[in-house]
């Protein structure tokens, strides 16, 4: 099942535990905008080269949509339009003022020049410049994009509609970034797995984790991690994957990477299978990469108790069922990778008052709102009597059908 069979399975799961009507259910899955550009430009030696810009903008009842563009090969019509509309729910399931969008382009940036993908970030927001915008479209970096191509593309969309700061979050600080923005995502991931091992009488500081992807997320959420006491004893990325039984020392690994060194040459660890990563013996295991990485071939020998989603959709529905009769627990993506759309939220927040947080608070209040969350969720999952995953869909689906109908746009 791909993503967005699984997302839209997910959906109209939830909303039959709601019992919304057949119209509103339809209304709130189809998307509002599905945006398709060709963008081509010159490589470095003169020859050009063609690459498709997806933006799919799925629902903007509860505000401006919101959501990350990714730079990958694989990235597809499909699984934008699945990314698009997770990101609905999950700015519901965050209570931020936003609804869901997601874009893309089928690249591979490493294969690309700073020059070559500054022209092909800067081609495709003039494609679509007049369909994003402070208050109705806001991008963010994703996979395979950062804080520079978010400043290309603030620059870019500028020269059309004026200075404009808050049409995208990510940004570097020099330009209007929020501070603690880097660090969110993964320290949303700490921040929701401390909650859920509370629940459980356990703690970061008491558990064993393995984390998959070492890009943004996972390298933020293994520093934080480390850094409340948790123990990371295997790690891996695409190049490879590494492992050390007494916890790898993260602070060294994140020296080593920044050298330029690969994961494998890291002196501190033993080098393993990558296909032995995800089932790997640990309390809790965190996938920060692709999705679909959890399915049915690898569910059965996962030794994980808890799975915390930081990558999106990394556990495909057969996977979750298998997992589930295993007794995992699964922090689903729409609230465990939330920090980072939490903190764009107040960088938005901060470019719109000219105001700018010190790091403290904007931790504090990513703090609140996970912790808000996950209690809402369980609150979900004790009046449905569902798990996790359904609680958070509940929630989001349910904030989202009442703006739609406070609208009167189930029409
Ligand atoms: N960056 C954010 O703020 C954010 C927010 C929410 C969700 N996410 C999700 O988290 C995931 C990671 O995003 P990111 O921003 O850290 O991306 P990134 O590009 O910074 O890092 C991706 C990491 O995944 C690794 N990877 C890629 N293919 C792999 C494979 N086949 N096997 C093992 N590792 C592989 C890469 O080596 C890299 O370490 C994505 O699913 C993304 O949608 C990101």
């Amino acid at each position: 099942m791909n993503a967005l069979a699984a997302t839209s399975r997910n959906f109209r799961q939830a909303a039959r535990l709601l019992g919304l009507d057949s119209k509103l259910e339809k209304s709130l899955l189809i998307p509002f905008r599905e945006i398709k550009v060709e963008c081509t430009i010159p490589k470095d030696d003169g020859t050009l080269a063609s690459f498709i810009g997806f933006r799919v903008q799925h629902d903007n009842a509860r505000g401006p949509m919101k959501g990350g563009i990714r730079y990958h090969p694989e990235v597809d019509p499909d699984e934008v339009n699945a990314l698009a509309q997770l990101m609905t729910w999950k700015t519901a399931v965050a209570a931020i003022p936003y609804g869901g969008a997601k874009g893309g382009i089928g690249c591979a940036p490493g294969e690309l020049s700073t020059s070559e993908l500054e022209r092909l970030t800067r081609v495709f927001t003039q494609k679509i410049h007049d369909l994003i915008g402070t208050h109705t479209d806001v991008p963010a970096p994703d996979m395979g994009t950062n804080s520079q191509t978010m400043a290309w593309i603030l620059d870019e969309y500028s020269k059309f509609h004026g200075h404009s700061p808050a049409v995208v979050t990510g940004k570097p600080l020099d330009l209007g970034g929020s501070l603690g923005r880097d660090a969110a995502t993964g320290r949303g991931v700490m921040y929701a797995t401390e909650a859920l091992l509370a629940e459980h009488g356990k703690s970061i500081s008491g558990s064993t984790f393995v984390i998959q992807g070492f890009g943004n997320v996972g390298s933020w959420a293994a520093q934080i991690i480390h850094e409340n006491g948790g123990k990371v004893i295997a790690l891996g990325d695409v190049t490879g994957s590494i492992r050390n039984k007494n916890g790898l020392d993260i602070p060294a690994l994140m020296k080593h990477r920044n050298e330029g060194g690969a994961l494998k040459d890291f002196h501190d660890a033993e080098v393993m299978d990558s296909s032995e990563l995800l089932v790997h013996e640990c309390d809790v295991l965190i996938p920060c990469a692709l999705g679909g990485v959890l399915n049915r071939e690898n569910a059965p020998d996962v030794k994980a108790k808890f799975i915390i989603e930081a990558a999106n959709h990394p556990t495909d529905p057969e996977a979750d069922e298998i997992l589930a009769k295993k007794g995992v627990t699964i922090l689903p993506d729409i609230y465990a990778n939330s920090g980072g759309v939490i903190v764009s939220y107040f960088e938005w927040v901060q470019n719109i008052q000219g105001f700018m947080w010190d790091e403290e608070k904007v931790n504090m209040e990513l703090h609140k709102y996970m912790n808000n969350s996950f209690q809402h969720i369980k609150a979900m999952c004790k009046s449905q009597d569902c798990n996790l995953r359904m609680g958070a869909f509940t929630l989001g689906v349910n904030r989202v059908a009442r703006a739609t109908l406070l609208r009167g746009w189930e029409a």
